[in-house]
């Protein structure tokens, strides 16, 4: 199976990624669905909506800043660093994330684009400032707020850059994404449940348009069924050993 993953890697022509909280798992970042009421009996859809927010900012915000101060003590891993590698041999044209948490940037990987926005970036809720923490350096001073932090420009409610259940995705991101969707002959699907759309159409594009679909996930998903290959394997795994044997084929 392995073979087969790397043989159609080697020889693809235009290969795409497409990655969801399962490649982080081994980072030690949760994953959503399987994530047994860690927070508070919250399930995470029940705080990542604008309806939440507007009814509970302090909680929402209390949440979020968990899942940041999680997500920054987080190291990208073997799979990570895979794609990266992958990219850097030219077989790789794009990685595509669900993810917010930054690790295929921190990993080396030049533009991943991301569908469900960024947790180290927060913006307003009334005019169009954005910030990124990171960048700023602010992230500790952030953290550390006890109120609820404000837009500098405006004073509204400041809130994460991410997409929440029922928001739109980014224009640009998800369009660029369907672009290269219909362009790939190959898309490597990885650690994702394939539940959540639009994202979940990204794979059932490439079939669509007659490219192959390799899956890896310890688990079958929404994708398993249109998959080629499918690894049953988590991603660290089947990524070193996929990459090692994609470096022996080229
Ligand atoms: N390696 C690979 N896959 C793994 C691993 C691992 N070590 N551990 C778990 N998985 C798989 C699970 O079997 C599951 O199929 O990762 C998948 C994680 O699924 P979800 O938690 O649903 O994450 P994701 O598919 O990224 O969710 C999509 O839903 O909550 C929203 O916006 C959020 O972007 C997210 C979207
Ligand atoms: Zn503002």
């Amino acid at each position: 199976m392995i073979e087969e993953a790397a043989k159609l890697l080697a020889r693809s022509r235009f290969a795409i990624a497409f990655t969801g909280a399962g490649i982080s798992a081994e980072s030690g970042v949760p994953t959503f669905r399987g994530f047994n009421g860690l927070w508070k009996k919250h399930r995470p859809e029940e705080l990542a909506t604008p309806e939440a927010f507007k009814r509970d900012p302090y909680l929402v915000w209390e949440f979020y800043k968990w899942r940041i101060d999680l997500i920054r003590k987080a190291k990208p891993n073997k799979a990570h660093r895979a794609l990266t590698e992958l990219e850097e041999m030219g077989i790789l044209k794009a990685v595509i994330t669900q993810n917010v948490d930054d690790l295929h940037r921190e990993a080396g990987t030049r533009n991943p684009i991301e569908l469900h926005g960024n947790i180290f970036r927060v913006r307003c809720t009334s005019c169009d400032y954005r910030e990124d923490l990171k960048e700023t350096g602010r992230l500790d001073e952030f953290l550390a707020q006890k109120d609820l932090p404000r837009c500098p420009r405006c004073g509204s409610l400041l809130r994460p850059d991410v997409v929440w259940f029922g928001e739109p995705l980014p224009r640009k991101a998800i369009e660029e994404a369907f672009r290269l969707a219909e362009r790939a002959d190959l898309v490597l699907v990885i650690g994702t449940s394939g539940v959540v759309y639009p994202a979940a159409y990204i794979p059932q594009i490439v079939k669509e348009t007659g490219g192959k679909v390799i899956e890896i996930n310890p688990d079958e998903s929404g994708i398993t069924p249109i998959a080629d290959v499918f690894l049953r394997c988590s991603a660290g795994e089947a990524m070193e050993k996929l990459i090692e044997r994609v470096r022996r084929l080229i």
